[in-house]
């Protein structure tokens, strides 16, 4: 399905990841302002520690949602690991801690250890990003995700969180029989939920979470790359691991294609792009659609430079 199909066809949640610096940012506000411009509630959601949309939209966003004041049906957030990480807690924490500090008494920090499970920030700014469509506010949240290997991580995430919290689980077993003894004893812990109850609760949300993302019809990935070497391979990497997750990916924006040819330098630089071109086309033109966004000879910033890029996109 192409860009512009997908603007009729409204998915729910719509990720743009790959490489870093290759134009994730600029594509997706591209593509939330055009989402907004057709009258669709549109929030562009950032994870990214750099205050990218800020930057891109020449407006202070932050943490908190913000309806970008010049344009009508867009907002914009941008979230950072510590709002994250105080959500997770304030969801979780204390009836973690009930549960542990039954048994045996403990700081209130034992929380955090939980909280760094890997894979716990991406997972609970899934939750958010669910909580946020589930109010149906938004029509459409573009998530810009953050560069380096986040999205692979993102899409390991119900792996990697349930051994961290396993081996958490097994600790409290090796405990169990002196712990239930002690509780007995002391009448404490009783009819407190287990561990285990609230393990399966987490794999219950990773589980749902999961299911969203698979779901073609609510999520789809656009991948964002260059014609260049290491943007091509991280391509195939996402691509390939994507599809064995089973989620929605069908197109492949190339960002920073050089068209006019003014001089030696960029004749050889366009040589270059070229190859990878072709190797991108050769490998993905069958079963996915391929959208050519030429290099422009200044930055993209301001509303009116991301609304040229939108119009290349939906050409
Ligand atoms: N087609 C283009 N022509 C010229 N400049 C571009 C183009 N696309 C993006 N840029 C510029 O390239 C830089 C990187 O783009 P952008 O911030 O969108 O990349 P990113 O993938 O989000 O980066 P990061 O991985 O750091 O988040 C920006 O300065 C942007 O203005
Ligand atoms: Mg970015």
């Amino acid at each position: 399905m192409s860009l512009a199909n997908l603007l009729n066809n409204p998915k729910k949640l719509i990720l743009f990841s790959g490489k870093g610096g290759v134009g994730k940012t600029t594509t997706a506000a591209a593509y939330a302002l055009k989402l907004a411009r057709m009258g669709k509630p549109t929030l562009i959601i950032s994870s990214d520690p750099a205050p990218s949309l800020s930057d891109i939209f020449d407006v202070e966003i932050g943490d908190g949602i913000k309806p970008l004041g010049k344009v009508k049906n867009l907002y914009a957030e941008e979230i950072s690991a510590d709002s994250v990480l105080k959500r997770w807690k304030k969801k979780f924490g204390p009836e973690v801690y009930e549960v542990l500090s039954s048994f045996i008494p403990l700081e209130y920090d034992i929380i955090d250890y939980f909280a760094n499970a890997p894979g716990i920030e991406e997972e609970f700014m899934l939750d958010y990003i669910l909580e946020l469509l589930e109010e149906d506010k938004y029509e459409t949240v573009i998530w810009d995700t953050a560069p380096a290997g986040h999205t692979l991580r993102l899409l390991n995430l119900p792996r990697t969180m349930l051994s961290h919290l396993e081996a958490a689980a097994k600790v409290y077993i090796k405990f169990y029989g002196y712990l239930k003894k002690l509780s007995e004893f002391s009448k404490i812990g009783r009819k407190k939920r287990s561990v285990f109850t609230i393990i399966d609760e987490w794999k219950s949300l990773s589980e749902k979470i999961l299911c969203f993302l698979r779901d073609g019809s609510r999520t789809e990935f656009i991948v964002v790359t260059i014609p260049e070497a290491l943007s091509v391979f991280q391509t195939e990497r996402i691509i390939d691991f994507s599809r064995e997750f089973g989620l929605s990916v069908n197109n492949i924006i190339i960002n920073n294609v050089i068209k006019t040819v003014d001089g030696d330098f960029l004749k050889t630089r366009k040589k270059m792009q070229q190859n990878y071109l072709d190797q991108l086309k050769d490998r993905y033109e069958r079963d996915m659609e391929l959208t050519e966004i030429p290099l422009a000879s200044h930055e993209v910033k301001g509303i009116e430079k991301i609304a040229h890029i939108s119009d290349l996109l939906f050409i």
